[in-house]
């Protein structure tokens, strides 16, 4: 994606460096960070320098690349093993993490050059499927369209183009009447953060909403519906995204609103059999007792937005069932949400 006039993807390796979009600056800031070791890949993949399932998937396949690049030693097999250990520790829900880290193990036991290629291929696959995904969404979209989202899918989740803004963009490409409103999705508002300025810096009209305006626009016929991304999706359809969407999908339902998840195949996890089975991360309180903004000099500043002492609870992420999905964009195409469906998807 082009951000001043300069082409993009959200992360890359060079040499033995992963380099990647500076995520947790955006959007006041536009900044490239650099781990130059594995290490330095999972604190940032850790403290969501890098977020959203295809960017930490990604990082995490080349996070393994350069833990192969580093251990030349006699006792290579351990650290390797612990080092693919620290990698899969940074975050538990998205599959992307766990599907590139395999993937980049196997391919590293014949070389170190190997992993690095292995990584390097994931990240094309990953950039082109999410292009795929954009083709068969945007046959959704209609001339005219309001669309919901919620938190960030977009590019800056992915290595490039994106799942759930994907489509949105190719809508407008092909002079679509397209309009977004951006769930700001609190607590670290990846919504009025990172899909606001995603919008913005492609001229996509939109409005970031509070999280809990859906309801009242949904009743008013604002919306005609809705997409998000997915983190992890269960073999059943059952679908593990950012904390919110279970109340997006569930009111989409009441109000008759197509509701729509978009994933790469990367992201389905035929060994959960249900949703029950995903492993849901649980942050930090502070996410949900301070926010981070930019003072009147443009200095960021985090402040405190919560009564002084109380304690928060943070899950990340919630599951929202098959039942309430209309459809599930994918790179081969827009399946049902449902095990036969998906296990077509792998024959
Ligand atoms: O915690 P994050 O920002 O890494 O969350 C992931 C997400 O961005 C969302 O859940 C998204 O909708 C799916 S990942 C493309």
């Amino acid at each position: 994606m082009l951000v001043n006039d300069k082409s993009y993807q959200t992360v890359w390796m060079e040499g033995t460096s992963v380099f990647m979009i500076q995520q947790n600056l955006l959007p006041f800031q536009f900044e490239i960070h650099e781990c130059k070791t594995y290490w330095d890949t999972c604190m940032a993949i850790t403290d969501m320098v890098v977020r959203g399932a295809g960017a930490i998937g990604a990082a995490a396949g080349f996070a393994m690349a350069q833990a192969f690049l580093a251990s030349q030693s006699k006792e290579k097999a351990l650290l390797i093993r612990e080092a693919r250990q620290d990698i899969e520790s940074t975050r538990p829900t998205a599959k992307n993490l766990f599907y590139a880290v395999d993937r980049v193990y196997r391919a590293g036991l014949i070389s170190p050059e190997s992993a690095v290629l292995e990584a390097m291929r994931i990240a094309r696959e990953d950039a082109q499927s999410s292009k795929d995904i954009g083709e068969h969404g945007n046959k959704l979209i209609g001339k005219k369209a309001n669309i919901l989202t919620h938190c960030n899918a977009g590019w800056l989740a992915f290595v490039d183009y994106g799942t759930a803004l994907a489509p949105v963009y190719l809508a407008k490409r092909d002079g679509k009447e397209v309009f977004v409103y951006v769930d700001e999705t609190r607590p670290r508002s990846q919504g009025a953060r990172l899909t606001a300025w995603e919008l913005k810096n492609d001229g996509v009209d939109h409005v970031i909403i509070p999280d809990n305006a859906a309801a009242s626009l949904m009743a008013k016929g604002k919306i005609d519906m809705v997409i998000v991304g997915a983190d992890r999706i269960a073999a059943n359809g059952d679908v593990a995204n950012k904390i919110g969407t279970l109340g997006r999908a569930v009111l989409a339902k009441e109000f008759n609103i197509p509701f729509y998840v978009a994933a790469p195949t990367s992201t389905f996890d035929m060994e959960c059999k249900s949703g029950k089975e995903i492993p849901i991360e649980e942050r930090s309180p502070d996410e949900v007792l301070y926010q981070t903004g930019t003072d009147a000099n443009g200095n960021l500043v985090k402040v405190l937005v919560a009564s002084p002492g109380s304690p928060a609870y943070n899950p990340a992420f919630d599951v929202t069932p098959a039942k309430y999905i209309s459809g599930i964009i994918t790179e081969k195409g827009i399946i049902k949400a449902h095990h036969r469906s998906i296990r077509q998807l792998f024959e």
